[in-house]
């Protein structure tokens, strides 16, 4: 099909999922040497969703896409291709996306994973713009979806306290009206930074053995303070690169919404791009790092609270394990 020159990318519906349990700091600190106050001062973190046993990263990003469906307007037919972006998928394969088309009850429209960790909803969104902008895809489904529950190693406490799961899905659309939707994108990845947070078995470098298991290789591995440090340098700059080439400063922003790992690295951020607090989106005090689901769940409060009308600059800026990166710049329609 050929797409009319001048069309654009709109969000024309977006959906979320949080599983029902809700794991405390204080709850967490009955588990390891940590405390409610250690967790909150360190990271802003007060409580994350952990997904029941047995529920999967496609029965919630299922959840997320009917939301986001309905939200659109559209019917579940009407969709015509599907990314979920995740570093825990159901299984290493098939991948996640194709059990979401089967739960929806979807015909056979192309489904696939994208896996560029906590950037990877951006990467997705970018993904799925330019093969709609191409091919003439008419409605996507963009999921960023997580079960981060199912590979935490809950004896480490330096990464247990920081993850939590859920799933965030938004319907993207080709539109006529110019100037609106996707306005821009930016992606970037430093590989020779995969070791710095990484889960280093259970791949084919490393095939799950019984010593891998007990070496608990399987699960997420950090180094916290580089990464730290590499995440403030890589989202200034690419939110910074991103406001430059679209020709805005950050006043025209109206809306950050940032990957949501460590309130921290927010607050560096916002002063660095001389954008004030108030005009970020935060929710990881309730969700924790929801890696691929981060911003799509903190990108669908925005929504409810009305803070998306018509017209707004929203900035989406995130980082993750790779190392990736992305910014994208949404003109709200
Ligand atoms: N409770 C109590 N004490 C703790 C805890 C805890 N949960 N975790 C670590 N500590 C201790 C450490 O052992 C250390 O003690 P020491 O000084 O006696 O050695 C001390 O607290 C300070 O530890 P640091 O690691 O220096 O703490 P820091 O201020 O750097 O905070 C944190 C750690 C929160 C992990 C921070 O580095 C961070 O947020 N990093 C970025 C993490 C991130 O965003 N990762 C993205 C992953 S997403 C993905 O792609 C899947």
């Amino acid at each position: 099909m050929t797409v009319p020159h001048g069309s654009s990318v709109i969000l024309s519906g977006i959906g979320a999922y949080a599983p029902e349990a809700v794991l405390t700091n204080d709850a967490l600190s009955r588990m390891v040497e940590t405390s409610d106050e250690w967790i909150r001062t360190r990271t802003g973190i007060r409580e994350r969703h952990i997904a029941a046993d047995g529920e999967t990263t496609s029965d919630m990003s299922t959840e997320a896409a009917r939301k986001a469906i309905e939200d659109a307007g559209l019917a579940v037919q009407d969709i015509e291709l599907i990314v979920v972006a995740t570093v825990t998928p159901d299984m290493p394969f098939p991948n996640t996306a194709c059990f979401v088309q089967k739960k929806l009850g979807l015909g056979k429209i192309p489904a696939f994973d994208l896996e560029a960790a906590c950037s990877g909803f951006i990467y997705a969104m970018d993904v799925a713009r330019s093969l709609m902008l191409v091919s003439g895809y008419r409605h996507a489904l963009v999921i960023g979806a997580e079960k981060l529950s199912s590979i935490t190693n809950w004896d480490d406490r330096t990464t247990c306290v920081l993850f939590g799961d859920g799933a965030g899905a938004a319907v993207l659309s080709l539109s006529e009206e110019p100037e609106v939707g996707i306005l821009d994108t930016l992606l970037g990845a430093d590989g020779t930074e995969t070791g710095i947070l990484c889960v280093p078995g259970g791949g084919s470098a490393s095939p799950s053995t019984v010593e891998t298991i007990e070496r608990s290789l399987h699960k997420i591995h950090m180094q916290g303070n580089q990464v730290f440090k590499i995440a403030v340098r890589v989202m200034c700059q690419s939110g910074l690169n991103l406001i430059e080439r679209a020709g805005l400063t950050s006043q025209d922003i109206d809306l950050v919404v940032p990957h949501q790992a460590n309130t921290r690295i927010i607050e560096a951020l916002s002063s660095r791009l001389d954008i004030s607090m108030d005009r970020f989106e935060i929710n990881l005090d309730r969700f924790g790092n929801t890696s691929a689901a981060s911003i799509p769940l903190a990108l669908e409060e925005a929504y409810r609270k009305g803070r998306l009308k018509k017209g707004a600059n929203v900035l989406t800026v995130a980082f993750g394990g790779g190392l990736t990166w992305a910014a994208s710049l949404i003109r709200w329609h």
